[in-house]
Protein backbone atom coordinates (compact mmCIF):
# COMPACT_ATOMS: atom_id res chain seq x y z
CA UNK A 1 0.00 0.00 0.00
CA UNK A 2 1.22 3.79 -0.93
CA UNK A 3 2.07 5.91 2.09
CA UNK A 4 -0.87 8.14 0.73
CA UNK A 5 -3.22 5.67 0.68
CA UNK A 6 -2.35 4.00 4.20
CA UNK A 7 -6.22 4.54 5.83
CA UNK A 8 -6.68 7.10 8.53
CA UNK A 9 -8.47 10.03 9.74
CA UNK A 10 -5.67 12.25 9.37
CA UNK A 11 -4.80 10.80 5.73
CA UNK A 12 -8.89 11.19 4.96
CA UNK A 13 -8.56 14.50 6.09
CA UNK A 14 -5.92 15.82 3.75
CA UNK A 15 -7.54 14.30 0.84
CA UNK A 16 -7.89 16.52 -2.05
CA UNK A 17 -9.92 14.82 -5.39
CA UNK A 18 -12.49 12.58 -5.73
CA UNK A 19 -10.18 10.25 -7.17
CA UNK A 20 -8.09 10.36 -4.06
CA UNK A 21 -11.26 9.25 -2.26
CA UNK A 22 -11.75 6.54 -3.87
CA UNK A 23 -8.03 5.36 -3.49
CA UNK A 24 -7.79 5.45 -0.40
CA UNK A 25 -11.46 4.07 0.45
CA UNK A 26 -10.90 1.11 -1.78
CA UNK A 27 -8.23 0.45 0.99
CA UNK A 28 -10.19 1.72 4.08
CA UNK A 29 -13.10 -0.50 3.27
CA UNK A 30 -12.49 -3.47 5.06
CA UNK A 31 -11.69 -2.19 8.30
CA UNK A 32 -13.51 0.90 8.27
CA UNK A 33 -16.66 -0.20 10.57
CA UNK A 34 -14.28 -2.18 13.08
CA UNK A 35 -10.96 -0.47 12.95
CA UNK A 36 -12.07 3.71 12.46
CA UNK A 37 -15.95 3.43 13.20
CA UNK A 38 -15.78 0.99 16.17
CA UNK A 39 -12.35 1.81 18.29
CA UNK A 40 -13.28 5.44 17.58
CA UNK A 41 -16.37 5.64 19.04
CA UNK A 42 -17.82 7.27 16.29
CA UNK A 43 -21.23 8.86 16.57
CA UNK A 44 -22.08 10.95 13.89
CA UNK A 45 -24.36 8.74 12.04
CA UNK A 46 -27.02 8.34 15.03
CA UNK A 47 -26.80 12.17 15.42
CA UNK A 48 -28.23 12.23 11.85
CA UNK A 49 -30.15 9.41 12.01
CA UNK A 50 -32.51 11.28 14.99
CA UNK A 51 -32.14 14.12 13.16
CA UNK A 52 -33.86 12.83 10.35
CA UNK A 53 -36.08 10.88 12.03
CA UNK A 54 -37.17 13.28 14.91
CA UNK A 55 -38.11 15.73 11.89
CA UNK A 56 -40.58 13.66 10.18
CA UNK A 57 -38.28 12.13 7.22
CA UNK A 58 -40.26 9.68 4.82
CA UNK A 59 -38.84 7.58 2.10
CA UNK A 60 -37.57 6.73 -0.28
CA UNK A 61 -33.91 7.84 1.39
CA UNK A 62 -30.81 8.63 -0.63
CA UNK A 63 -27.94 8.32 2.26
CA UNK A 64 -24.95 9.72 -0.05
CA UNK A 65 -21.36 8.96 1.00
CA UNK A 66 -23.13 6.63 2.17
CA UNK A 67 -19.96 4.24 2.85
CA UNK A 68 -20.10 1.01 4.79
CA UNK A 69 -23.78 1.79 5.66
CA UNK A 70 -23.53 3.05 8.89
CA UNK A 71 -26.19 5.45 8.24
CA UNK A 72 -28.95 2.81 7.58
CA UNK A 73 -28.11 0.69 10.65
CA UNK A 74 -28.83 3.61 12.29
CA UNK A 75 -31.91 4.65 10.70
CA UNK A 76 -33.82 1.59 9.91
CA UNK A 77 -34.97 0.93 13.63
CA UNK A 78 -36.37 4.84 13.73
CA UNK A 79 -38.26 4.79 10.58
CA UNK A 80 -40.07 2.63 8.40
CA UNK A 81 -38.72 3.89 4.94
CA UNK A 82 -37.26 2.52 1.53
CA UNK A 83 -33.17 3.87 1.95
CA UNK A 84 -30.94 3.79 -1.10
CA UNK A 85 -27.54 4.56 -1.43
CA UNK A 86 -24.70 5.77 -2.94
CA UNK A 87 -20.86 6.27 -2.78
CA UNK A 88 -17.69 7.15 -4.81
CA UNK A 89 -16.28 3.93 -3.44
CA UNK A 90 -17.61 0.43 -4.61
CA UNK A 91 -15.59 -1.41 -2.15
CA UNK A 92 -16.96 0.61 0.78
CA UNK A 93 -20.56 -0.04 -0.94
CA UNK A 94 -20.26 -3.54 -1.58
CA UNK A 95 -19.43 -3.60 2.67
CA UNK A 96 -23.12 -1.62 2.59
CA UNK A 97 -24.29 -4.18 0.69
CA UNK A 98 -23.71 -7.20 2.70
CA UNK A 99 -25.41 -5.63 5.73
CA UNK A 100 -29.01 -5.83 3.65
CA UNK A 101 -30.17 -2.71 4.47
CA UNK A 102 -30.50 -0.85 1.48
CA UNK A 103 -33.04 -0.97 -1.11
CA UNK A 104 -30.87 0.15 -4.07
CA UNK A 105 -26.78 0.76 -3.84
CA UNK A 106 -24.38 2.74 -7.23
CA UNK A 107 -21.88 4.41 -7.41
CA UNK A 108 -21.41 8.37 -7.62
CA UNK A 109 -19.99 11.17 -7.30
CA UNK A 110 -21.15 13.62 -5.25
CA UNK A 111 -19.09 16.80 -7.15
CA UNK A 112 -20.75 15.77 -10.33
CA UNK A 113 -24.14 14.93 -11.77
CA UNK A 114 -25.29 11.74 -9.81
CA UNK A 115 -27.52 9.07 -11.87
CA UNK A 116 -30.58 10.00 -10.13
CA UNK A 117 -33.79 11.52 -12.29
CA UNK A 118 -35.15 14.96 -10.76
CA UNK A 119 -37.63 15.40 -7.43
CA UNK A 120 -36.98 11.56 -7.06
CA UNK A 121 -36.00 10.93 -3.36
CA UNK A 122 -38.59 12.24 -0.04
CA UNK A 123 -35.88 12.34 1.80
CA UNK A 124 -31.89 13.04 1.93
CA UNK A 125 -28.99 11.65 4.30
CA UNK A 126 -25.64 11.78 4.42
CA UNK A 127 -22.91 11.50 7.73
CA UNK A 128 -18.82 12.28 7.64
CA UNK A 129 -19.12 13.12 3.65
CA UNK A 130 -19.32 16.78 4.22
CA UNK A 131 -15.72 16.65 6.00
CA UNK A 132 -12.31 17.98 5.21
CA UNK A 133 -10.78 16.59 1.69
CA UNK A 134 -14.02 15.49 0.92
CA UNK A 135 -17.37 16.79 -0.45
CA UNK A 136 -17.97 20.54 -0.09
CA UNK A 137 -21.02 23.04 -0.57
CA UNK A 138 -21.42 23.09 -3.68
CA UNK A 139 -22.95 19.18 -3.79
CA UNK A 140 -26.22 20.79 -2.42
CA UNK A 141 -27.39 21.61 -5.90
CA UNK A 142 -27.34 18.26 -7.20
CA UNK A 143 -29.07 17.28 -3.64
CA UNK A 144 -31.55 19.91 -4.19
CA UNK A 145 -32.09 18.91 -7.93
CA UNK A 146 -32.76 14.81 -6.54
CA UNK A 147 -35.11 16.07 -3.80
CA UNK A 148 -38.96 16.04 -4.18
CA UNK A 149 -40.58 19.11 -3.05
CA UNK A 150 -40.85 19.23 0.65
CA UNK A 151 -38.61 16.59 1.25
CA UNK A 152 -36.46 16.67 3.92
CA UNK A 153 -32.47 16.80 3.51
CA UNK A 154 -30.14 15.60 6.95
CA UNK A 155 -26.73 16.51 7.00
CA UNK A 156 -23.58 16.26 8.78
CA UNK A 157 -21.25 18.70 8.24
CA UNK A 158 -17.39 18.64 9.96
CA UNK A 159 -17.52 22.28 11.84
CA UNK A 160 -14.19 23.35 10.52
CA UNK A 161 -14.97 22.30 7.02
CA UNK A 162 -18.21 24.44 7.56
CA UNK A 163 -16.09 27.25 7.80
CA UNK A 164 -12.96 26.34 5.43
CA UNK A 165 -15.62 25.33 2.36
CA UNK A 166 -17.98 28.38 2.78
CA UNK A 167 -21.17 26.78 3.72
CA UNK A 168 -22.54 29.51 4.78
CA UNK A 169 -21.92 31.59 1.82
CA UNK A 170 -23.80 28.66 0.17
CA UNK A 171 -26.19 28.28 2.03
CA UNK A 172 -27.01 32.10 2.14
CA UNK A 173 -27.92 31.81 -1.72
CA UNK A 174 -30.20 28.79 -1.50
CA UNK A 175 -32.35 30.10 0.79
CA UNK A 176 -34.95 30.59 -1.49
CA UNK A 177 -34.72 27.22 -2.50
CA UNK A 178 -35.37 25.71 0.78
CA UNK A 179 -37.15 26.37 4.14
CA UNK A 180 -37.42 25.50 7.76
CA UNK A 181 -33.26 25.08 8.15
CA UNK A 182 -31.36 24.69 11.27
CA UNK A 183 -27.71 23.92 12.11
CA UNK A 184 -27.41 22.15 15.78
CA UNK A 185 -23.50 21.09 17.02
CA UNK A 186 -22.62 17.87 17.84
CA UNK A 187 -19.95 15.64 19.03
CA UNK A 188 -18.94 13.63 16.15
CA UNK A 189 -17.42 10.67 18.57
CA UNK A 190 -18.31 9.31 22.21
CA UNK A 191 -17.35 9.49 25.40
CA UNK A 192 -14.94 6.55 24.74
CA UNK A 193 -12.79 8.49 21.96
CA UNK A 194 -9.12 9.26 22.76
CA UNK A 195 -6.37 11.72 20.24
CA UNK A 196 -6.37 14.31 18.88
CA UNK A 197 -10.03 14.33 17.34
CA UNK A 198 -11.75 13.22 20.23
CA UNK A 199 -13.70 16.76 20.40
CA UNK A 200 -14.14 17.40 16.90
CA UNK A 201 -17.75 18.42 15.65
CA UNK A 202 -20.13 18.62 13.09
CA UNK A 203 -23.12 20.66 12.46
CA UNK A 204 -26.52 19.03 11.33
CA UNK A 205 -27.79 20.96 8.92
CA UNK A 206 -31.65 19.87 8.45
CA UNK A 207 -34.01 22.03 5.72
CA UNK A 208 -36.54 21.25 3.54
CA UNK A 209 -37.09 21.64 -0.56
CA UNK A 210 -39.20 24.53 -0.68
C1 LIG B 1 -15.98 9.19 6.40
S1 LIG B 1 -16.80 8.20 5.22
C2 LIG B 1 -18.48 8.25 5.83
C3 LIG B 1 -19.24 7.01 5.48
C4 LIG B 1 -20.56 6.82 6.22
N1 LIG B 1 -21.57 7.75 5.78
C5 LIG B 1 -20.35 6.91 7.71
O1 LIG B 1 -20.92 7.79 8.37
O2 LIG B 1 -19.62 6.06 8.22
C6 LIG B 1 -16.90 9.28 3.80
C7 LIG B 1 -17.49 8.61 2.56
O3 LIG B 1 -17.61 9.60 1.55
C8 LIG B 1 -17.31 8.99 0.31
N2 LIG B 1 -16.95 10.04 -0.66
C9 LIG B 1 -15.85 10.82 -0.67
N3 LIG B 1 -15.88 11.67 -1.70
C10 LIG B 1 -17.03 11.41 -2.37
C11 LIG B 1 -17.64 11.96 -3.55
N4 LIG B 1 -17.05 12.93 -4.27
N5 LIG B 1 -18.83 11.44 -3.96
C12 LIG B 1 -19.43 10.44 -3.26
N6 LIG B 1 -18.91 9.89 -2.14
C13 LIG B 1 -17.72 10.37 -1.70
C14 LIG B 1 -16.18 8.03 0.64
O4 LIG B 1 -16.01 7.04 -0.35
C15 LIG B 1 -16.63 7.50 2.00
O5 LIG B 1 -17.39 6.32 1.87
Amino acid sequence: MRPENDPSLDAAYALKTPQDSKRLYAEWADTYDREFAASSDYILHHHVAHRFAGAGGIGPVLDVGAGTGLLAEALAPLISAEIDGTDISPEMLQRARVKGLYRHLFTGDLTRTLPVQNGTYAGITSSGTFTNGHVGPDAFDELLRITAPDGLIVLSINAQHFSDAGFAKKIDSIQAQITDLSLQEVLIYGTAATGDHKDDTALIACFRKA
